[in-house]
């Protein structure tokens, strides 16, 4: 079971989504890639065939139950059953909660949470039929450790983290896993869509609260490497319930640094 699975990643189309897709194919796995831009899913679905994977590239709205529901429904069809699902795709609005439209706030919420509620709902009753399947959840340091200028997004992914809870319960003893990933600072185009003109005010705000002390980051395919060699563990080896992915360990640079 391990080996040559079915993987079905939401927001493939860039960063973390995308350097996961990629990964798998790697490893030889069918891939099925979603998202809303189709452009840049079907060239994250040829990196993924170049590397010696199958690609399956399908419009995605994870806000969408409709779209939820076709793409799990081409995907399984194209591929096989989904024997692990990466809900990954999310979004962050970064503004304080009275500047922020309320469907900017809703689109936090839906994107990072309902979404993954929506693609687990439509993939679990096949994995618990069979036995067998991994479901990750790609969160965030910030439900941990919320911080100013994410209201929604630091709501929405505590509810995730509470989610993945829930299914860890719900699921127990059935040869399905739940898996929180808990990721830290990321290169991707995530930090790029936050408003650029206010950064500065931003990471101050975050360094004030204590939850930024550094600009350390890692590259989206570390994050995605830590993805997939969590749901390579053997089912009956351990169940990884949480794991928590921050930048390289091994930079000391502040003790040279003078104070
Ligand atoms: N980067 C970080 O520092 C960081 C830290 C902690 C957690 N994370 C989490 O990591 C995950 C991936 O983010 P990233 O850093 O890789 O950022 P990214 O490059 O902006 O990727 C976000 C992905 O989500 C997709 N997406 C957004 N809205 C969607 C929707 N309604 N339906 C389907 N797909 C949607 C985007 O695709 P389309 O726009 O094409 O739909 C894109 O593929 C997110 O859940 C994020 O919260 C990131």
């Amino acid at each position: 079971m391990a080996e040559g699975r079915s993987v079905f990643v939401t927001g493939a189309s860039s960063g973390i989504g995308a350097a996961t897709a990629v990964e798998c194919g790697r490893l030889g796995w069918r891939v099925a890639l979603g998202a809303r831009r189709m452009e840049r899913l079907a060239a994250v679905a040829k990196q993924v065939e170049e590397a010696g994977g199958r690609a399956f590239a399908h419009a995605l709205d994870v806000a969408d139950p409709g779209s939820v529901d076709a793409f799990c429904a081409a995907a399984s069809a194209e591929l096989g059953p989904c024997d692990v699902l990466v809900n990954n795709a999310g979004q962050n609005l970064a503004a304080l909660v009275h500047e922020a439209r309320v469907e900017e706030l809703r689109a936090d919420v839906e994107v990072n949470l309902l979404g993954a509620l929506y693609v687990t709902r439509a993939l679990l009753p096949g994995m618990l039929e069979r036995r067998a399947g991994d479901v990750v959840f790609v969160g965030s340091d910030s439900a941990a450790r919320p911080r100013p200028y994410q209201g929604a997004y630091a709501a929405a992914k505590a509810g995730l983290e509470a989610f993945a809870r829930v299914l860890e319960m719900e699921t127990e003893g059935t040869g399905v896993r739940s898996i929180l990933i808990r990721v830290g600072p990321t290169g991707s185009e995530f930090g790029t869509r936050m408003p650029q003109d206010r950064i500065h005010e931003i990471l101050a705000s975050w360094k004030y609260w204590g939850v930024y002390r550094n600009l350390h980051w890692m590259p989206a395919e570390s994050v995605a490497r830590a993805i997939v060699r969590t749901v390579r563990i053997p089912v009956d080896e351990s169940y990884p319930t949480v794991v928590e992915v921050q930048p390289g360990g091994r930079s000391r640079r502040h003790r040279d640094e003078p104070a």
